[in-house]
């Protein structure tokens, strides 16, 4: 039958979740489905150029696609997501949406598709090894690897597990030290975001403006006199994930960070959580040993440079 590849409106986001529940075969994936939908389609259009486009064999959608343009490198394309119905997979569907976003992507001045996170807004930072499929169709395609990327999961599902330990006795010697620690508000908002560009570089705006205050998320903070020393932030883009966090420079060294990590885990913890995901990490000795966390889900990263 004949797959038809149209360009998705914002009220198909549903029907699209429903599809990558069915089709996301890591479990964690389909169960956040509709959050992995709505990070990379509906909150990522705020502030980035995205197309969602639908395969239809009649009046079923059998595949969705969804990319946009990076907000920092113009000649980056992005594959957010693509998720093909099981019953209708290796039939061309995957190999017809990925042309035509290469087009699209090109059409809004792409120079290079990457299967790639494109941060703010991401479900993934790149195929998860397991996706082994989605691997081989990146292959098949022309895409080339060109890095690798993983996650760490931290065990909140028993009471005595690393990721739950107290920090009551590092937040008493950080008292003596002058430092305060405590979850942040809307109003700390602005102050956080100077922080982190100041420090970091400027590309988490909008990954704390998804945390501090809103549902399944938050933030914490650490302080003296006033003056922000370090934050940690979960749910931003996923509900289970945590990140992004940042430690003054000149505060490193003192525990802030681990009490901060920690004080977010138990959130998490609290909110139903089970396995929080330390997404595309960063500092490995620092989350294992301040929560016992594992590397578990590795990304293999992609690129295909267009055509002229
Ligand atoms: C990855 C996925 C989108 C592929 O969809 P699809 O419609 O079956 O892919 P296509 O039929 O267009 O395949 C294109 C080519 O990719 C390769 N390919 C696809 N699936 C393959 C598999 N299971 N084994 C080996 N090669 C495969 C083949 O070369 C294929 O061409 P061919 O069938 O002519 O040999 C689908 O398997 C899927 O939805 N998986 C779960 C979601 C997922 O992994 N998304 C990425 C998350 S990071």
């Amino acid at each position: 039958m004949k797959t038809e590849i149209t360009e998705l409106t914002a009220d198909q986001v549903p029907a699209v979740a429903e599809l990558c529940r069915r089709a996301l075969d890591v479990p964690e994936d389909a169960a956040e489905a509709s959050d992995v939908v709505d990070a990379v389609w509906s909150r990522a259009a705020v502030d980035r150029p995205v197309v969602a486009l639908g395969a239809y064999r009649g009046a079923e959608l059998v595949g969705a696609l969804v990319c946009s343009v990076s907000a920092r490198y113009a000649q980056h394309g992005h594959v957010d997501l693509v998720a093909v119905d099981p019953a209708h997979r290796r039939q061309g569907v995957a190999r017809a949406l990925l042309a035509s976003a290469e087009r699209a992507l090109a059409g809004l001045g792409a120079a290079e598709v990457r299967l790639v996170g494109n941060p703010p807004h991401y479900a993934w930072p790149g195929i998860d090894v397991r996706y082994t499929p989605a691997v081989c169709t990146a292959l098949a395609l022309g895409y080339e690897q060109h890095g690798t990327a993983w996650n760490m999961t931290a065990d909140l599902s028993y009471d005595g597990s690393p990721a739950l330990r107290s920090t009551e006795a590092a937040q008493e010697r950080l008292a003596g030290q002058g430092v305060s620690v405590r979850r942040a508000g809307p109003g700390d908002l602005p102050a956080l975001t100077e922080f982190a560009r100041a420090n970091f570089g400027g590309s988490w705006d909008a990954e704390l403006a998804g945390s501090v205050g809103r549902e399944g998320a938050g933030c914490h903070l650490a302080e003296r006199d006033g003056e922000l020393l370090g934050f940690a932030a979960y749910g931003s883009s996923r509900p289970s994930w945590f990140g992004p966090m940042g430690t003054a420079p000149a505060a490193e060294g003192a525990g802030i960070g681990g009490v901060l990590l920690r004080r977010c885990l138990r959130d998490q913890r609290a909110a139903g959580v089970t396995a929080a995901q330390i997404g595309w990490v960063g500092p490995v000795p620092f989350y294992s040993g301040s929560a016992g966390a594992r590397i578990e889900r590795v990304f293999f990263l992609y690129r295909k440079t267009l055509a002229d």
